[in-house]
């Protein structure tokens, strides 16, 4: 494999490449400088008064970013997928029937993680190109009149098709026909992206992970935990030690973990959530959302297919765009990473080379989003793939006249 394709920065075939990687792909995000000399510090005593104070902060933030009062805040040093085991062995037994939605790969890797526990995952299918439906999910919900479903899960950002569901919608459809199964949403590309209320929309248990929108790096990842999900806890059966709720909850009170805590990527994430509060949600999610807009309004002026075919379900985050019949996407990528040092996101599953994804999310502006427009215009022209050009220019005109 040639250096250019194993992605490392600063190098390739031919040798050093001068100036920044451009790392757009919808996560791991560039990190903000604050964010680095956050955590470029010795470690610290995790039993000792110093973590107590950072271990509140983190779940204090960690509490306005998901958008609740009463959730309890559970931090793992783990990746996303982490995340999504606790969510399922906290509060569930073998045999139960969880319903999800097949939205794209995350919700499939989702799926067959709920079968290797003992779960029984009931799939409601699509064509990995809108959001869940839920009214899909309302006509499933009252066909279960043993009530055998004990979870609604949903992936709010499908990262892999760049579709969000709606997270409100699906807890209307539960209510709507009075079912008890708690509402578990997968917010692991969504969250510091657009709006999440996880008060407000009723979420039971919702999944987070570091390396995306909060601009932190690889290795944290999060559930916010309603009083709903905590009392399942008291009698689901699945086994569970290293994930249990329990003992985290305490540390919301105490600041203190179980086990040794990943100290210097919670100091990042407390830098990162002192930067969001500098620049506000509302206009962090105007600005992913402007840019997930100018992305779209280049690849209309490439010719190029989005794969998210409903308006209503664009990502703010990240924007998979198709390649005509006949290309490849992969060939795509490793051209522009090769001659203009970018990555951008591969397609997954069935729609594995088919697709490349661009990411906007996390600390990124309006100059970095054009150089990643710019990188894709010139490789598209490389790889010989059919399209327009200008793609560049028309993002450039809406960002300013959106200045
Ligand atoms: C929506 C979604 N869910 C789950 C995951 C898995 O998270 P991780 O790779 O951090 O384990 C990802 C990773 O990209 C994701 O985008």
């Amino acid at each position: 494999m040639s250096a250019a394709l194993t992605n490392a920065p600063h190098s390739n075939a031919v040798g050093r490449l001068p100036g920044r990687h451009f790392l757009q792909t919808p996560g791991p995000t560039n990190l903000p400088d604050t964010v680095l000399r956050a955590m470029d510090r010795n470690a610290i005593n995790h039993r000792g008064p110093e973590f107590g104070r950072l271990g509140r902060a983190v779940i204090a933030g960690m509490r306005e970013v998901f958008g609740t009062q009463s959730g309890m805040i559970a931090l793992y040093p783990a990746s996303g997928t982490g995340a999504w085991e606790a969510a399922l062995v906290n509060t569930l037994s073998p045999g139960d029937h969880v319903l999800m939605s097949h939205t794209g790969w995350f919700a499939h890797l989702w799926e067959q993680m709920a079968e290797r526990l003992g779960l029984v995952a009931v799939m409601l299918e699509t064509d990995w190109r809108r959001g869940a439906d839920p009214a899909a999910i309302a006509d499933a919900l009252s066909a279960d009149k043993e009530g055998r479903i004990k979870a609604v899960c949903v992936v709010h950002n499908e990262t892999s098709t760049s579709c969000l569901s709606d997270v409100a919608a699906v807890r209307h459809a539960i209510d709507k026909v009075g079912h008890g199964a708690l509402l578990m949403v997968d917010a692991i590309s969504s969250l510091g992206c657009g709006p999440f209320e996880f008060d407000g929309w009723g979420v039971d248990v919702a999944i987070s992970g570091s390396q995306k929108g909060l601009m932190v790096p690889p290795g944290l990842s999060f559930n916010a935990v309603s009083p709903k999900a905590m009392a399942a806890g008291k009698t689901a059966r699945l086994a569970r030690g290293y994930w249990d709720w329990a003992p985290l909850a305490v540390a919301n009170e105490t600041g203190f973990f179980p086990y040794t805590p990943a100290v210097n990527l919670l100091y990042a994430l407390e830098a990162a959530i002192g930067l969001m509060r500098a620049e506000g949600f509302p206009a962090i999610y105007a600005r992913h959302a402007r840019f997930a807009e100018a992305t779209r309004r280049a690849a209309a002026a490439w010719g190029l297919e989005l794969q998210c075919l409903d308006a209503r379900a664009y990502s703010p985050g990240v924007t998979a765009v198709r390649v005509p019949e006949g290309h490849s996407a992969d060939k795509l990528r490793g051209l522009i990473l090769e001659h203009f040092d970018m990555s951008l996101g591969n397609g997954l599953g069935r729609i594995e080379d088919r697709v490349f994804r661009i990411g906007h999310m996390g600390d990124i502006n309006a100059l970095q989003l054009m150089g990643a427009l710019a990188g894709v215009e010139m490789g598209l022209a490389l790889a010989g793939i059919p399209h327009r050009a200008g793609g560049v220019q028309a993002a450039a005109a809406y960002l300013a006249e959106t200045a």
